[in-house]
């Protein structure tokens, strides 16, 4: 059993795997460790460390719990990406990319949907997710976690 999953988790997460279904709440992968820093209120991805952000509809998140960070980072077309708050408005629960629709949706039951944008699309919650601007140069991903005055 992986260190800090309880029994429950862990069995839980065994039938799922054995059925052949990933929960989409755990099927957003972490980007890889070493492979992003924030510096002056930008978070940079090294995508030639984490090479998977390179294949457009593969996302990753980024978590730094000390800055309250959780953020999904995805290349949803080739050279646009997104980047966004990765937790619901409603009740705190985790978004995931939905690569069919293009879009971010909660993994809990009640499923609200935001766009790329972060503009909620349905569901009961308490507004947008905040979306981040983007940029990529020189084989970096530049995330603007902080507005510029
Ligand atoms: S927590 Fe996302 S819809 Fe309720």
């Amino acid at each position: 059993m992986p260190a800090g999953s309880s029994r429950r988790e862990f069995f839980a997460g065994a039938t799922l795997g054995a059925a052949g279904i990933v929960p989409m709440c755990c099927g957003t992968p972490d980007a890889a460790a070493g492979s992003w820093t924030i510096a002056d209120g930008v978070l940079r991805i090294d995508l030639r460390r984490e090479p998977g952000l390179k294949k457009t509809g593969e996302p990753r998140v980024v978590v730094e719990m000390d800055r309250k960070l959780n953020i999904i980072v995805v290349q949803h077309e080739k050279g646009r990406w997104a980047a966004l708050d990765r937790t619901c408005t409603h009740g705190a629960g985790m978004c995931a990319y939905e690569k069919r629709r293009r879009t971010i949706r909660c993994t809990s039951l009640n499923h609200a949907e935001y766009t790329l944008e972060g503009a909620l699309l349905h569901g009961r919650t308490h507004g947008n997710l905040r979306a981040y601007p983007t940029a990529e140069r020189a084989g970096w991903l530049e995330i603007q976690l902080e507005s510029r005055a």
